[in-house]
This record gives C-alpha cells, structure tokens and sequence, in this order.
C-alpha cells in the first residue's frame, strides 16, 4: 500500500497527451477568479456575520492568507505533474498508493460536496428572482427540512442540469468564462459602489461579538469559525494550478495566475464585506436566551422567520445576502439585477466542481483504484458519462436536503486535507528529489509549506464538529472501500504502470479541457 506510481511514468502519460501552451497570465487569472467567486461571497457572507458579526473581515483575510501559502505549494507540484488528477495525482507519485487515495476520497468531499453547496446557493438566489417577479415558489419546494421544508426542488434541478450538460460534453468555452467573469465583478463593483458610500461606522460596534473563537464548544462560531467556513469562498483556484501544462512559462505565469486571482478575490471580498456589514449591519441573531445561533440550524431558521414577520430581516437571515442588502438600503431593482448576475455565473461553478470531480474519479479508475466501469467513455459525447452521472444524482441528492452552510464546511474539511497533504508532498519532494526539473518552484518553501500545513489544519479544527468529525468518517469508508477494492486491483500493484496505455478499455482520445480553459491549439468555441 505504500507502493509509489513512480513520476516519470505519470509524466510519460503527460506528455502524450501534449496540450499547447496558450494560456498567459491574464487568462489564467480570469479561469482562477471565474472558479472562485461564487456561493461563498454571494451566500456565505450571511453565515459568517452570523459567526462573527463585523469581524468576518479579518475571517476573510485570515482564509485568504491560507489559501494564498497553499496556492504556492500548489503550484511547484502542478507545474512538475501537469496531468489530471491533482492532488491525487501529486500524493500517488510522493507518499504512496494509500495516501493518494485517502487523499483522492478526500476530494471527493471538496468537489462533489461543493457543487451541492454551490446549487443550494444559486437556489437562494433564484427563489428571491422569482420573488421579485411575483412568483413565490411554495416553502416546502424551495428548502430543505433543516428550515421547515421539504425539498429544495431548484437546488435539485440545477445540480441535475449541470450533470446533463457535463455528461453531452459541454464545457464552458474561454469566452463564456470570460463574459461570466465580467458578470460577476460587475455585479461586486456595483455592490461595493451603492454600499460603500452609505456605510454608517456604528454598524461595526461591536465588531467582534463571538471574539475569535466563540464560546469554544465545538460550534464553529467566532472569527476564526467564520474564517473555516469562508474559506469556502476562495475555494476553486486551484483551477489555475491544472492549467499549468498549458500555461506559457509557467515559472511566471502560474503565480501570476494564483496570487493574481486570490489577490483580487480578497480585495473584492473585504470590500463586499464592508459594504454589506457598513450598510446593514451584520450582529449575529441570538436566541431567546441571549445565545448565539448556529448558522444552518431549524433554531436559527425559526428566529430569522418571526423576525422577517415582524418587516426585519437582518443580513444573517437572507439566503440571498447581496441582493437583500441593496434592496434593504433602497436598491431594489438593483438588488434584483444582482440576483440575476448570481442566477446567471453560479452554475458554471458547479459545472468546475463537478467537472473536477468526474475527472478526479476517472483517473482514480483508469490507475485500477476504483471499478473500470467508471472510466467508460461515452462513444459519441466523449466524456466519462457514467461517473458523471452517478456523481450528478449524488450531489443532487445533498443539494436538495442539506443547508449550504454545512455542506460549505464538510466540503471545506476535505479540502483543508488535501490541501495539507499537498504541503507535506512539496516538502518530501524537495528532500527526495532534489535535482528534478521544477518549472515552478515554491518560494521559501521551508516557510511556506510549514505555514500552510498549519494554516490549514487550524481552520480545519475550527470548523464545526459535525464537519470536523465527517473527515474521519468518510475517511473510514474509503479504507474500507480501498481494502476490499483498490488493494487488490490497483494497476500499479499489477504491474501495469503506464495504466492507460496497457488498458484495453482505456479512453480513445484525451478528454476535454477543464471548463473555462482555451481548447488545445487556440481553438475557441
Ligand atoms: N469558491 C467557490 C464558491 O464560493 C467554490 O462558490
């Protein structure tokens, strides 16, 4: 199980495939911020005030910080193993078969659990659009049981949408990332530019009313609370990290890409925060007895829902954060177009996540870790249409009955894991091989890797329990499953190292690029 699927071949497997080199630094900036902006700032920002009231700004920055060290991590190993996979990929060349798939089971948390969460945002948004259309969408339809409902039947249908559309091989070209880009910064622009100059300073006392931890009950509240959960917004750049083997100098061009987008991403998000927070008002809502509620819970859903009764519905409330402050400060058509902007980008986020999910399976089943089944390719739509199917139904299924909140930390967990593992790969790498040819190399590495293990296993431990506690769960599972399965049947193990060129049912052709990319050879379509 510590068997190592040896650098070289991965790299051999690369090379075939031999993508051109067209992305420079703007696009890859745009593809990064293009994956990163979505649920969590147009959705989140309500939890996190409910976390931490104003001091979610620090959250956001201190999340922006992580993610900022482990994007340099990042990049030195996709830069070195620009092949599909990712961490996966990285963990299975350094530390060993088991780790890898602990790690690939890990990412399955972080992608497919974050297309659930990013569809019951765009869900939020979509129900308040048709609000403001005159048409109300009946409750038990539009949430899931943990506020009252039954099913939240749009978070349902754009998961499955999204699964259709992946499955027919739609990927959304360069251009429509472009123009969905546009959309979204516009959308935060106007945000920031109604908001800003409205900004009443009392809205910041007191800033921190669950200080940085809470009360410390395993709840997740406090700034740092807020900042696991938020850590969710800035998910998504590591998008710009696969593009790398088609990156123009990538030593150059990959930071560029990755600090560029996480450097507007967190510029954008403070000043979304101190609009929101200046203009409203972001104290958390407390309970009957003076406590503080958890985001996500039927305790918090029932209070949110006498106050809205009572004609206030404070910024915590809102499943629509964006659109409700600007409607609240006079705003309203406005709030509505910001609706549509959210209406219109967040599915291609869910289409990246799911994106990356489908092909993080595939490759786990062309390396013999999974059933061979699920690499299948569909004959004429190119693409591996079972397993997108059966992670499509899946993250339909969590959509339509688990709140964002909590299916943005659990998918936070398994990221915060990878992204740990990733760290500690970069670190045995250097050790193990040293003169290996580096097209990126992580700067300060004996800094940065360490800060980012410990960035990342911080906010880990500051996520609500439940969410804490379903990364070893699910971590049991796929031991489980790795014993009885992938043990046994590993290619690796077999002997087939060069999986997909000794496969007999391996893919005819290269599969398609990731979403937002430029096709290989500069095509655009
Ligand atoms: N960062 C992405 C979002 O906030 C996942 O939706």
């Amino acid at each position: 199980m510590w068997r190592v699927k040896p650098l070289d071949a991965i790299l051999a497997t690369a090379e075939k495939k031999s993508l051109t080199r067209s992305l420079g630094p703007i696009q890859l900036t745009l593809l990064g911020v293009g994956a990163i902006i979505g649920t969590g700032i147009f959705v989140l920002t309500a939890e996190a005030a409910q976390k931490a009231g104003p001091g979610m700004m620090i959250s956001f920055i201190i999340a922006g910080a992580v993610c900022a060290v482990a994007a340099l991590c990042y990049s030195e190993l996709a830069s070195m193993v620009p092949v599909a996979g990712s961490a996966y990929t990285y963990s299975y060349a350094v530390m060993g078969e088991f780790i890898a798939w602990m790690v690939g089971w890990a990412l399955i948390l972080e992608y497919a659990v974050a297309a659930s969460a990013v569809s019951v945002g765009w869900s939020g948004y979509f129900v308040g659009l048709m609000q403001s259309w005159g048409i109300t969408l009946p409750h038990a339809l539009s949430v899931g049981p943990y506020a009252g409902g039954i099913v939240n039947l749009p978070a349902l249908t754009i998961a499955l949408l999204v699964t259709g559309l992946l499955m027919i091989g739609t990927t959304e070209s360069a251009r429509v990332n472009a123009i969905l880009v546009a959309i979204k910064v516009t959308a935060l622009t106007v945000f920031i530019a109604l908001t800003l100059p409205v900004l009443n300073g009392a809205n910041f006392e007191p800033f921190a009313p669950n200080g940085w931890f809470g009360n410390g009950n395993g709840t997740g509240l406090g700034i740092v609370g807020a900042a696991a959960s938020i850590f969710f917004a800035y998910v998504g750049f590591d998008a710009v990290s696969t593009a790398a083997e088609e990156t123009k100098n990538p030593q150059r061009n990959v930071p560029i890409g990755l600090i560029g987008s996480l450097g507007i991403c967190t510029i954008f998000y403070l000043l979304v925060a101190a609009g929101a927070i200046g203009a409203l008002g972001s104290q958390p809502v407390m309970g009957l007895a003076g406590e503080v509620l958890e985001p996500g819970t039927a305790a918090l859903a029932a209070q949110c829902q006498s106050l809205t009764a009572m004609g206030q519905e404070p910024l915590v409330c809102s499943r629509e954060a964006l659109a409700h402050v600007l409607r609240a400060v006079g705003h309203e058509r406005i709030g509505d177009l910001i609706g549509v902007a959210a209406f219109l980008a967040l599915p291609s986020v869910i289409l990246i996540m799911l994106f990356g999910q489908t092909r993080i399976f595939f490759v786990m089943s062309r390396d013999g870790l999974l059933p061979n089944f699920l690499s299948a390719i569909h004959p004429k739509w190119k693409t591996p249409h079972v397993v997108t199917a059966i992670t499509g139904v899946a993250v339909a299924i969590f959509a339509a009955f688990l709140p964002v909140g909590r299916l943005a930390d659990i998918s936070n967990s398994g990221t915060l894991f990878a992204f740990f593992m990733v760290a500690l790969a970069v670190m045995i790498l250097r050790r193990k091989q040293p003169d290996r040819h580096r097209p990126f190399r992580t700067p300060l590495v004996w800094v940065v890797a360490p800060l980012a293990m410990l960035g990342t296993l911080g906010l880990y431990l500051s996520l609500p329990v439940q969410a804490i506690l379903v990364l070893p769960v699910w971590g049991a599972i796929g031991l489980v499953v790795y014993f009885l399965y992938g043990y046994r049947n590993s290619h690796v193990a077999r002997g087939l190292i060069e999986t997909h060129e000794l496969d007999p049912d391996a893919p005819p052709e290269p599969l398609a690029p990731m979403p937002g990319a430029p096709t290989p050879g500069g095509r655009d379509n």
